[in-house]
């Protein structure tokens, strides 16, 4: 029978004992309750630094913007703004999350789809770059302000991921500019003004494999080219997306970073000299990459059920914590934090305290025979987690703790039992 697999250096098995960069799982989890999320600030570091590295082997001008949905808690903010990252954010709130983190505006790219005006008068204000999602978006702008610089996010009709609601570019695809309309655009905004340009795609999340970013890079450059040909417009950055995936199911293999990123940027540099597009900065734009695999999701067995059929075992995270494998069936390594020695011998349906059949964090999953009180750790829980989290059911949101070197500092507090009233009002007729 296998026993349980650590994915990288910081989860370490002591003595069958989940520890976190030196911190034991079961006494921060008795400290702080559960479910709590855990984030390990050298891995989000290391991380970085592997991608960026991997880059700049190829080309000297390069900027990766961390994509802030992934996880918005300040303190992961802060740890990249130390990094000197860039930063992509898709909501005023990002912006201002990622200014009280120390982000400077003009290293933040706002690319926003269905925005308002007083969205875009508060990018204006505080000065971040647009990267602009329509033409409808671009006149009510121009109206309002015309900026120095200006970006535009295209469709290159080519779009991937690991699930279809998360693959932004193609046919269906409510994102970005058409082809036909991308030199227009390009056109009003140079003559009304804009100075310095950039031009951006997404095609999806959670991508594994190289080739479709390069089919779809291949075609931002062909567009790139003529838009400099009919206008004569150099590009001060091109911006490739996000979408780099980690593997979360055992047979999965992580993306081969020098791979993408020496085809990635031979590409870029040749086709970017040959249509004379202007030395821009190479730039992408990972979430997931980047937190994915530094984030863990302590919960609690409070429930150990057998039916004729199942053997379901009761947690205190449902998808109010975790949505992911309710929203888009996907699988997250699972492991059994006081009993990592324990052969996986028994499957069992992994369920939250939600009152909907979906709320299921993983289903026929081989664990250790479980006891209540036994601890899991959901793994890979670092992106789209604590940010997609809610309070349905009326379950207050969990607490996150950041731990480094055997040291560890609680970085968002639980919520309590007040949080679920806080700013409601009873209507004053029912008083
Ligand atoms: N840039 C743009 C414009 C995006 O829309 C996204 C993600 C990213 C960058 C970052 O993508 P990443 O590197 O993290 O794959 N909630 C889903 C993922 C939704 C991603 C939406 N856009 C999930 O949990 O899988």
């Amino acid at each position: 029978m296998p026993k349980a697999i650590l994915p990288h250096g910081f989860l370490e098995n002591r003595g069958g004992y989940l520890y976190i960069d030196g911190v034991s799982a079961i006494e921060i989890a008795e400290k702080f309750d559960t479910p709590l999320y855990i984030l390990i600030e050298r891995r989000i570091r290391e991380n970085f630094r592997r991608l960026k590295s991997a880059l700049l082997k190829h080309y000297n001008k390069v900027r990766v913007y961390y994509s802030a949905k992934a996880n918005t808690s300040l303190t992961v903010l802060k740890i990249l703004e130390d990094e000197e990252a860039y930063l992509d954010a898709v909501s005023p709130g990002e912006v201002f999350l990622a200014l009280k983190a120390g982000f400077q505006p003009d290293r933040i790219l706002f690319t926003g789809t269905s925005v308002r005006d007083d969205e875009l008068e508060f990018l204006i204000k505080h000065g971040v770059t647009i990267n602009i999602d329509s033409l409808s978006q671009l006149r009510r702008l121009l109206k309002m302000h015309v900026p120095e610089i200006l970006s535009f996010r295209v469709n290159p009709e080519i779009g991937a991921g690991h699930h279809e609601h998360v693959i932004t570019a193609g046919r269906n695809s409510k994102f970005g500019i058409w082809e036909k309309d991308i030199v227009d655009v390009y056109r009003i905004a140079l003559e009304a003004g804009v100075k310095r340009f950039g031009i951006h795609m997404h095609i999806g999340s959670g991508i594994l494999s190289v080739e479709p970013f390069l089919l779809a890079a291949e075609k931002l450059l062909q567009i790139a080219h003529q838009i400099r040909k009919e206008l004569n417009i150099t590009f001060e950055f091109m911006d490739f997306g996000g979408g780099l995936g980690v593997p979360y199911r055992p047979d999965e293999k992580p993306i081969d970073l020098e791979d993408f990123a020496s085809r990635m940027l031979s590409l870029f540099k040749s086709r970017a000299e040959e249509y004379g597009l202007g030395g821009p900065f190479f730039c992408v734009e990972p979430g997931r990459f980047i937190v994915c695999d530094a984030g863990i999701l302590l919960t609690r067995v409070n429930t150990v059920k057998i039916t004729p059929y199942k053997k379901f075992i009761g947690v205190d995270a449902g998808f109010n914590t975790l949505i992911r494998p309710a929203m888009y069936g996907s699988y997250h390594p699972i492991i059994v934090a006081n009993k990592l020695n324990e052969p996986e011998s028994e499957m069992y349906d992994v369920a939250g305290p939600l009152c909907e059949s979906g709320d299921l964090l993983a289903r026929d999953r081989l664990l250790p025979e479980i006891q209540e009180g036994d601890l899991l750790a959901i793994l890979n829980a670092g992106a789209y987690g604590f940010s997609m989290s809610s309070q349905y059911n009326s379950r207050p949101r969990c607490a996150e703790v950041l731990v480094k070197d055997g040291k560890y500092s609680l970085i968002r507090e639980r919520e309590t039992l007040d949080d679920l009233i806080r700013g409601q009002r009873i209507a004053d007729w029912l008083q």
